[in-house]
């Protein structure tokens, strides 16, 4: 009679997640292709990230230092010995490095999962080139199935849950999350982005509204996709 042997759904689940580790890792090391010597480089936030933070720390000597989009990568960063600096004193950067939780072909995104948006637009924004690194699974026809999240101003949560209400979309606020900044988060389902753009824009108006996890007014250069056959690049 013939028997088959699953591993525990404990190993299952170990193993999935050894593997999108592995995909994360291939494409932080890939982007270590578009660091140059002497460079400041832009560092996001996420696990990703986390992986290119330690690549970076074995070329450390041929870079200036780094300036970070959140507490947590600038930690991650200063336990490597990799010298952060002050947005403002570094001055316009040459690249950034970041994740998505989502991203399309023309290479706008989704970001802010990890609360990070705010300060990761800022640095992105600065930045000459941006160099967007995920695992294959991030890339979507179209965007809006990963809640968008929208930092806010906390006296004016309700306020922009309206707001957002009104545009279609169904916020919930991510409890017990206090940004960076001292702000909190919405995230806003049942989206279906059709045009990432006008959306962002529409968002970043409401008053209260920080700013929002579109990236579409200022998307990647380059999306490098990790995938079990190897890295895609996107343009
Ligand atoms: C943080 C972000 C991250 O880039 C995004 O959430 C992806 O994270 P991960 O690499 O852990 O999947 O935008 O605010």
């Amino acid at each position: 009679r013939l028997r088959v042997h699953y591993a525990p759904i404990s190993a299952q689940i170990r193993y999935f997640r050894m593997t999108q580790d592995e995909l994360k890792q291939r494409v932080a090391m890939a982007a270590l292709a578009h660091v140059e010597d002497g460079m400041v480089v832009g560092v996001g936030t996420g696990s990703t990230v986390n992986f290119f933070i330690d690549a970076l720390a074995g070329i450390k000597g041929r870079i200036d230092g780094a300036v970070s989009s959140s507490e947590a990568s600038t930690a991650r960063l200063k336990a490597h010995g990799i010298p952060v600096f002050d947005l403002n004193a570094a001055g316009p950067l040459p690249l950034y490095v970041d994740g998505a939780d989502e991203a399309n072909a023309r290479l706008q995104l989704i970001k802010g999962g990890g609360a990070a948006l705010t300060r990761e637009k800022i640095v992105a924004g600065a930045s000459a080139k941006f160099v967007c690194i995920a695992d294959a699974s991030k890339l979507v026809d179209t965007l809006g199935r990963f809640p968008l999240p929208v930092e806010v101003i906390p006296m004016a949560r309700s306020h922009v849950a309206r707001a957002l209400l009104a545009l279609g979309g169904q916020p919930v606020w991510r409890e017990g999350v206090v940004t960076d900044n001292g702000n909190w988060i919405l995230d806003v389902h049942g989206l279906r982005i059709t045009d990432p753009v006008t959306l962002e824009r529409a968002i970043n108006d409401i008053a209260g509204v920080v700013t929002n996890g579109l990236f579409a007014l200022r998307p990647a250069d380059v999306l490098l996709l990790g995938a079990p056959e190897g890295v895609r690049e996107l343009r």
